[in-house]
């Protein structure tokens, strides 16, 4: 089942598009062999693999090896790379480079921008530059030091804002966007405004598609975020594997 930008895009209004994050070879391989659509190598990578407090702290350098780990294991799926903390907002050359690095070095595909309408010139020119480009609106975890973790869309204010910052990202070419915690009730209205999937996370179910935490789904998250049903306990089932072997080593009875 290959899938390109293109096609992810053309899923629009026919089937929902399913999303996961990986970030290593045994992640990209059950993303992949279950039947992921689209695998984005996230900046959550910071919090989720590497013991950071958030996405802040994770740099080019940490994308592109983790970007690299995950194509190198897989190359039907579309492969999305998340452009760090900071990188869209230090002019259009330092972001160009670091696009090129997340595709020349990690072999990425696409990559994904945090934010919405003040982004959007900078999303149209990487799109004219031939870099396929997914959008990042709702709440954006990268600013979450300044603006907290809260529900996004609550009042008529916030509705009009989040719609401005679709659709621009939408007019400025991106081929799909998440939409990270929305209020459930407004997420129809937005999948109806723009022309490309919108990809939710604790958005519900008004959405083109859905997008987890793969460490989430799997629950190798000790405390996973509220909206996540876990489809698998792997932490609690680790351990017990490992507090077996470890009686069978202290007894003398394992090889
Ligand atoms: O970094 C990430 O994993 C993300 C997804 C949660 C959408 O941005």
């Amino acid at each position: 089942m290959k899938s390109t930008a293109r096609s992810v895009r053309a899923l629009k209004g026919v089937r929902p598009v399913v999303c996961l994050t990986a970030y290593d070879t045994p992640t990209a391989r059950m993303a992949a062999e279950g039947g992921a659509d689209l695998i984005l190598v996230g900046d959550s990578l910071g919090n989720v693999v590497l013991g950071l407090p958030d996405t802040v702290g994770v740099t080019m350098d940490m994308m592109v090896h983790h970007t690299a780990a995950v194509t190198r294991t897989i190359q039907d799926r579309l492969v999305v790379a998340d452009l760090p903390f900071g990188v869209a907002h230090e002019g259009f050359s330092k972001l160009l480079g670091c696009c090129r690095r997340l595709l020349q070095e990690g072999g990425a595909q696409a990559v994904k921008i945090e934010g919405g309408a003040t982004l959007a010139k900078s999303v149209a020119r990487l799109v004219d530059a031939g870099i396929p480009v997914m959008g990042h609106v709702g709440l954006l975890p990268q600013r979450s030091r300044a603006k907290g973790f809260r529900k996004q869309g609550l009042t008529p204010e916030d509705q009009a804002r989040l719609l401005e910052d679709a659709r621009s990202i939408a007019s400025a070419g991106v081929f799909s966007m998440v939409v990270e915690c929305v209020e459930a009730s407004f997420m129809p209205t937005i999948t109806a405004a723009v022309p490309v999937p919108t990809i939710g996370i604790g958005s519900g179910k008004g959405c083109d598609g859905q997008i987890i935490v793969i460490h989430d789904l799997l629950g190798l998250t000790p405390v996973p975020p509220p909206f996540v049903r876990p489809e698998a306990r792997l932490h609690r089932s680790g351990v017990a594997a490992i507090r077996r072997w470890a009686r069978k080593v202290r007894s003398r009875s394992s090889r």
